[in-house]
């Protein structure tokens, strides 16, 4: 073992996991700049697996501005909201006034809809008031800031002190994260032979009506939509495709996103990642984490789903994580449009999680902004309340979108784009679902066996659920029923025998050997039991993630090296993972003595009766933080039999 330099990561997150500690002072801090030597910045990671988001679209939200409502062209604001393709007045002044009520529904993090300058016209009778119509990814849309910060008077990225930076300072007070939605994909549309015009904080540099820089693919539309090459070189709706060969596109909007990461944005959303090569991805993100480790990514794939052998390739690869299209179909299905499978549906996608090597990372949601809300689908306030209880007691981080809190639904045209895009209209901080949130998004910051946890069914009918969670000694049981009330007559929990009480409603349950016996089920009830055990805490904890290793039962993996925290290389010493699922083993691994040293590791499968099947590599070297937490995302070098 070598001694280096001091090396630090981000703030220990094992301290907002404390049982004794209150739920409003557990939210986790936003990434601080530390000192730390450039030479270990890649020891960095950020945890974004107890996060609660919230996903936004700005205009629809609140406008806490009124000045800057008719922006740059008033004929495209409608400040009686009726005509949907119109800007109705939202603003990130809005985001701020509102602040307090999402903190204290517990959401940690929001997804903003894309804040950028936008063009100013109608296409199809809509306005840009999604964000998707980018004009320069370096300014804002005038209509979210301030009149006096219009970026025509001033560089956008030279001043300083603008709502924008107020927006993140006030976040980060509260420790809540924002989550900046990009696009790298395309710019605008064509509006009245005008297309994909682009400007560099104001000075314009591509035009696809004039494109002798090649910065825009000139293929049309995709007409083929299971040809690849199509779907990543042609148009979508017609939107000027960027050429992501062209290197002056490609360090323009990796510039740009680095520039809006510098003043403060914790986390990105990337649109439409189908629609480009997965090389260039792959280079985005490692500048993107070059530049600031510490940040959250996860892409768009539009319909992604475990089967997609091309989402779950962008899912493993890219360097991003991405959005669970195929829970969120799976949870329609089942709860909002009573197919006949109900649960089975959810339980099917669970079971394909080995096909992801981060499961356990994918942000899941139940409605958002381009298909129906789930309550124009099914208005059941109650259904809502089970479909809301399952994505924050499952797998992945759950996305809620806005104003599902409030039941918040239009359902003109089956509630389709763009009436599920309504104005926010109250504001109640103790509706059933505020609350329910509230309490689930404290669940999954106390408990690790719900953020970072193996997901393990116990009991399904079509009606009926019953899982269990689990990371260590930390459990929690989940029962819910989307039919009337039902009574189950054995299920097993693996909680510790005695009283638990539920974390939503307070009512009391008995374990015995580890199960519930006559558990009753109201209609559309859930009952979340969780149990809390000892959790490693150390300066430095590092979580080791394990894929690709094929494990039957009775097989365990462990993880041994040249430092005390992982036995010295004596097999019998190392460090035990956790079976998350059949490609996931995982561990918090606790390290003091080693903290700041470079250490010598590899993992090895442990086998009753048989000897040991370690990893067919020398080792693997690292230097670990000095204090925080960091991340190693092995694959297993398939071991050699001795
Ligand atoms: C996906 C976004 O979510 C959607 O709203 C947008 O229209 C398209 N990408 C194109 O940017």
């Amino acid at each position: 073992m070598e001694t280096l330099p001091t090396v630090k990561a981000t703030p220990a997150q094992h301290e907002l996991t404390d049982p004794k500690v209150e739920i409003d002072t557990l939210i986790t801090a936003p990434q601080q700049e530390t000192e730390i030597d450039l030479e270990f910045l890649y020891t960095r990671d950020i945890e974004f697996r107890q996060e609660t988001i919230y996903f936004v679209v700005v205009d629809r939200f609140y406008d806490g501005d009124p000045n800057n409502s008719e922006g740059p062209n008033p004929e495209l604001y409608d400040p009686n909201a009726q005509e949907w393709g119109k800007y109705w007045g939202g603003d990130l002044q809005g985001i701020i006034d509102k602040l307090d009520y999402l903190k204290g529904m517990g959401v940690t993090a929001i997804w903003l809809t894309p804040l950028f300058e936008q063009i100013e016209d109608l296409f199809i009778e809509s306005a840009a008031i999604h964000g998707y119509w980018t004009k320069d990814f370096k300014r804002l849309n005038p209509r979210f800031i301030g009149q006096d910060e219009d970026p025509s008077l001033n560089k956008t990225q030279e001043t300083r002190n603008t709502t924008f930076d107020r927006l993140i300072d006030e976040l980060h007070k509260r420790k809540m994260k924002l989550i900046l939605d990009i696009v790298c994909n395309h710019s605008s549309p064509d509006i009245s032979g005008v297309k994909g015009e682009l400007y560099d904080d104001g000075v314009k540099i591509a035009d696809f009506n004039d494109d002798k820089d090649h910065w825009y693919h000139h293929y049309g539309e995709v007409s083929n939509w299971e040809d690849e090459w199509q779907v990543q070189n042609c148009e979508l709706s017609g939107l000027a495709t960027f050429n992501e060969n062209n290197n002056d596109y490609r360090n323009y909007i990796k510039l740009a996103i680095k520039q809006w990461l510098d003043r403060g944005v914790d986390a990105l959303r990337v649109d439409t990642v189908k629609h480009m090569p997965i090389w260039f991805w792959q280079e985005f993100i490692a500048d993107i984490q070059a530049h600031r480790p510490d940040v959250f990514v996860f892409g768009e794939w539009i319909f992604s789903h475990p089967l997609d052998d091309l989402s779950v390739e962008f899912a493993n690869c890219s360097g991003m994580s991405m959005l669970d299209f195929g829970l969120c179909v799976a949870i329609r299905g089942a709860l909002a449009q009573g197919a006949e499978g109900g649960f089975q549906l959810i339980q099917d996608v669970f079971d394909l999680d080995y096909r992801y090597n981060g499961a356990t990372e994918l942000v899941t949601f139940i409605d958002n902004h381009d298909m129906p809300r789930f309550q124009s689908l099914n208005a059941d306030p109650e259904m809502l309340r089970v479909a809301i209880a399952l994505i924050m007691t499952s797998r992945g981080i759950p996305c809620i979108y806005y104003g599902t809190e409030q039941y918040l639904h239009d359902d003109t045209n089956g509630g389709n784009d763009p009436y599920n895009r309504p104005m926010m209209t109250s504001w109640d901080n103790d509706t059933e679902i505020y609350r329910y949130i509230r309490l689930l998004s404290g669940l999954r910051r106390l408990n690790p066996a719900v953020s970072v946890g193996s997901h393990q069914q116990r009991y399904i009918t079509p009606d009926v659920y019953c899982y269990v969670r689990r990371y260590g000694e930390c459990t929690c049981f989940v029962a819910m029923t989307r039919g009337e009330t039902v009574t189950i007559d054995t299920v097993m929990t693996d909680l510790p025998d005695g009283e638990h009480t539920c974390v939503l409603t307070r009512r009391k349950f008995t374990v015995e050997n580890g199960e519930i016996r006559n558990l009753e089920l109201g209609r559309r009830d859930v009952i979340v039991l969780s149990h809390i055990g000892e959790r490693a805490k150390a300066k430095t904890l590092v979580r080791v993630q394990l894929n690709g290793v094929n494990t039957q039962l009775g097989e365990r993996i462990v993880v041994m090296g040249d430092c005390p925290e992982l036995g010295n290389w004596d097999i019998g010493k190392a460090y035990p993972l956790e079976y998350i699922n059949a490609n996931t083993w995982f561990a918090e691994i606790p390290f003091e003595e080693s903290a700041g040293k470079l250490i010598t590791y590899k993992y090895a499968m442990l086998r009753e009766g048989r000897s040991p099947l370690r990893e067919n590599i020398v080792a693997r070297r690292w230097v670990v933080a000095s204090e925080g937490t960091v991340k190693w995302r092995d694959l297993w070098a398939s071991g050699r039999e001795s």
